[in-house]
């Protein structure tokens, strides 16, 4: 479509002056350090055609959203027989909570709550000799970005201050659903969090989500077809945690939040939509990335649905 670029020049106008009462996330003490002004969208479709406006270019940490791409070079290494270690099931509780975890015994309800990603950054610490290294390569590999980084003082400023996954990630390990150590693998969780793409890189970084045909530069599949169906579907179920149902409602697309305020929508067959506003709602997702996002299916009419 051609007027992407004018449609979301019409919507960023709106919705940038609309009152925000959400909160920048400062659990994470860096966090807190980020404008809440940063205002930013880009659209890349699966044929290479890039849509942007407002600080769609800067960096910000991508927090949740990486358990997009540890699921994705987790489920790749050990196949299917990672559903027995982490389950696909909408939580209906927030990103952090520990409350399901001791009826499910310690197999957590879906990759995209902390629990779920602290076990697939264990799964991922069982096949890889470096795992921060070559996790970062991955994601290099796979968008062909050799530009990416962690943000070590984010990182650091998790670690210091990430009370609930060490708790989390410890109650896991008595049910024995994390094999290696523990400290290794918070590490190595808190690192993935502090991943920082611009709107741009992300949304170029997820297009083996929404492309059947997608090869990386070497002309290797990042997923299987069906591999890449199921991890959308977990998405559209459960990439806003308990406000998943209301994504889909009102957006009507797969996507996942993080709490640096960044959302990513996928639209298979057509586009990657990346939209990052750092005041969070209630639940954890960035309001205005919502209001956009919910506008732009609107006006587009290009939900799933
Ligand atoms: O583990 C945490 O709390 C953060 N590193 C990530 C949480 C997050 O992004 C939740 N998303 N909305």
């Amino acid at each position: 479509m051609d007027n992407y670029q004018k449609i979301i020049e019409s919507i960023y106008a709106d919705v940038k002056n609309i009152e925000d009462s959400g909160k920048v996330a400062n659990y994470i003490p860096e966090l807190g350090n980020v404008s809440p002004d940063n205002f930013g969208i880009n659209i890349t479709t699966i044929d290479k055609k890039s849509f942007s406006i407002g600080d769609f270019d800067k960096k910000f940490s991508i927090q949740s959203i990486s358990k997009i791409l540890t699921l994705t070079m987790a489920y790749k290494l050990q196949g299917e027989t990672l559903w027995e270690r982490v389950d696909v099931e909408p939580s209906g509780n927030p990103f952090n909570s520990l409350l399901q975890l001791e009826a499910d015994l310690g197999k957590p309800r879906n990759p995209f709550i902390n629990a779920g990603a602290i076990v697939v950054c264990d799964v991922l610490m069982s096949h890889l000799k470096n795992p921060k290294e070559d996790f970062l390569m991955f994601c290099k590999e796979i968008s062909n970005n050799p530009h990416l980084k962690y943000n070590n003082k984010v990182a650091q400023s998790e670690k210091i201050t990430g009370f609930r996954n060490i708790a989390l990630c410890n109650f896991i390990k008595s049910f024995g659903n994390i094999k290696n150590n523990i400290d290794q693998v918070l590490d190595f969780y808190f690192y993935t969090c502090s991943l920082e793409m611009s709107c741009q890189e992300l949304s170029q970084i997820f297009l083996f989500l929404a492309d059947d045909h997608f090869t990386t530069q070497k002309g290797d599949r990042v997923l299987s077809m069906s591999q890449a169906k199921r991890i959308n579907a977990i998405l559209l179920t459960c990439g806003f945690y308990d406000e998943s149902g209301e994504f889909a409602f009102r957006v009507g697309l797969p996507g996942k939040s993080g709490v640096g305020g960044g959302i990513v929508a996928i639209h298979p067959d057509e586009y990657c939509i990346t939209v990052w506003s750092p005041k969070l709602n209630k639940k954890g997702n960035s309001y205005k990335a919502m209001l956009f996002l919910e506008q732009f299916t609107t006006q587009t009419a290009s939900s799933i649905f």
